[in-house]
């Protein structure tokens, strides 16, 4: 088992707030990430599960147990750096077999020389080489065995720390951005490495990143921070078509989601981008909505008859599968970015005057504080499918 609860965590350095109450139920064996712009408190955060860092206020409880006063050694958990954090010096036989070395032998046993001539040193030994050696058979590491850190790549070098982390089968893996000095190829690759590596362990992992496809592409749940806080934590899929909160919306997606400032008529209907949008409520008078778009709910409008803004191409970016449009309303007031299919897209040059449209059902309404707007009597889909030309 590994359940991982964090209740409440509270904690700042001086006087800056880093947490502000981080609450998480991660189950056993499930991989969590938790995403979230540089500085936010990810690394608090997972270094306050480790035991390597103390919060101020909250709990830590791993498989029910508060850690309150477990040291890192005892809680159970793994943790693989950014860094990697090898030992240049030894071999990566040696640097695998470290966490198994300081547990299995006594300090007497560790000693140069006669160490190894202690009674049941011998046996230990044997056993900590057969335990590096099927990890370092699962990672693919076997023909490294006998290198450096300083001779092996970044991927290799990333795998060794992994290997580490294994070797003690922990309940738990910690991961701190593993991935971050790696090149984009190899990282894309690695993601898939740490995936099957979670799907054969069926270890409980805490991923944390910065880069949202990595957390997107390998979670069965992503936790997006800002500013220490802990705002929606949810199945990749829902993160992006059904986000809580206008941040969330910002930061999962790319390119971002289409944020338009929409007014409300006197009679209480919506107006965004040229089009009315279609609600059974009626919103209050002076409320500031905004309609966030994805890239890929705007299209082109077919005839002049469709309602549409016009907008002014400013870029045209062709990506091979996709092909995505910068555009610009003709006061400058409203920037937008569609992804359109190339041959769609394929006459567009920069310059062009277009007419943009969305689909409203695609469209998600936020409040002033940026909170999503939900209309519980209406099916999400059906919400905004009676669209209006508006006159
Ligand atoms: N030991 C520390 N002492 C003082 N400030 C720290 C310490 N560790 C982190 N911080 C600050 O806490 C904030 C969050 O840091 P961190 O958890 O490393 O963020 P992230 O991993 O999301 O980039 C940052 O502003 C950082 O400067
Ligand atoms: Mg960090």
């Amino acid at each position: 088992m590994g359940t991982v609860t964090l209740r409440a965590l509270h904690k700042s350095f001086g006087s800056v707030p880093v947490l502000s109450g981080v609450s998480l139920d991660i189950a056993d064996g499930e991989f969590v990430s938790i995403v979230g712009p540089s500085g936010c408190g990810k690394s608090t955060m997972l270094r306050i599960i480790a035991g390597l860092e103390v919060q101020d206020e909250g709990a830590v409880e791993i498989d029910g147990r508060s850690m309150a006063y477990v040291r890192p050694k005892a809680r159970d958990v793994a943790m693989v750096f950014q860094s990697y954090a090898l030992y240049p010096h030894m071999s990566v036989e040696r640097n695998i077999s470290v966490p198994l070395l300081m547990r299995r032998l006594t300090t007497a046993q560790r000693l140069p020389l006669i160490g190894r001539f202690l009674p049941g040193a011998r046996a230990v030994s044997a056993a900590i080489a057969q335990d590096v050696r099927s990890v370092a058979g699962a990672l693919e590491l076997t023909p490294l065995l006998g290198r450096k850190p300083g001779q092996l790549s970044g991927g290799q070098r990333q795998r060794v720390a992994v290997a580490r982390a294994m070797v003690r089968r922990p309940k738990v893996f910690l991961m701190d951005e593993p991935l971050s000095n790696l090149d984009a190829k190899l990282r894309v690759q690695m993601r898939t490495e740490i995936k099957e590596l979670h799907a054969k362990l069926r270890a409980t992992f805490v991923y944390v990143t910065h880069d949202q496809s990595e957390a997107m592409t390998m979670s069965d749940r992503v936790g997006v921070m800002i500013d220490g806080e802990l705002i929606q934590i949810a199945a990749p899929h829902v993160l992006y078509d059904d986000p809580e909160d206008i941040r969330i919306a910002t930061f999962i997606g790319s390119p971002r989601i289409n944020l338009i400032a929409a007014h409300v008529a006197d009679d209480g209907s919506l107006h965004a981008a040229g089009r009315l949008l279609a609600l059974d409520h009626r919103l209050a008078k002076a409320a500031r909505i905004t309609v966030g778009v994805r890239p890929e709910a705007i299209g082109l409008a077919q005839d002049d008859t469709e309602t549409a803004m016009r907008a002014r191409i400013r870029l045209v970016e062709h990506l091979g599968s996709d092909l995505l449009v910068h555009a610009e309303s003709a006061d400058g007031a409203e920037k937008l970015i569609a992804r359109l299919e190339p041959r769609t897209g394929r006459h567009l040059r920069a310059g062009d005057v277009v007419g943009l449209t969305f689909d409203p059902a695609a469209a998600l309404l936020f409040d002033q504080d940026g909170r999503r707007l939900r209309f519980p009597r209406e099916r999400p889909h059906a919400l905004l499918s009676r669209v209006l030309a508006e006159t």
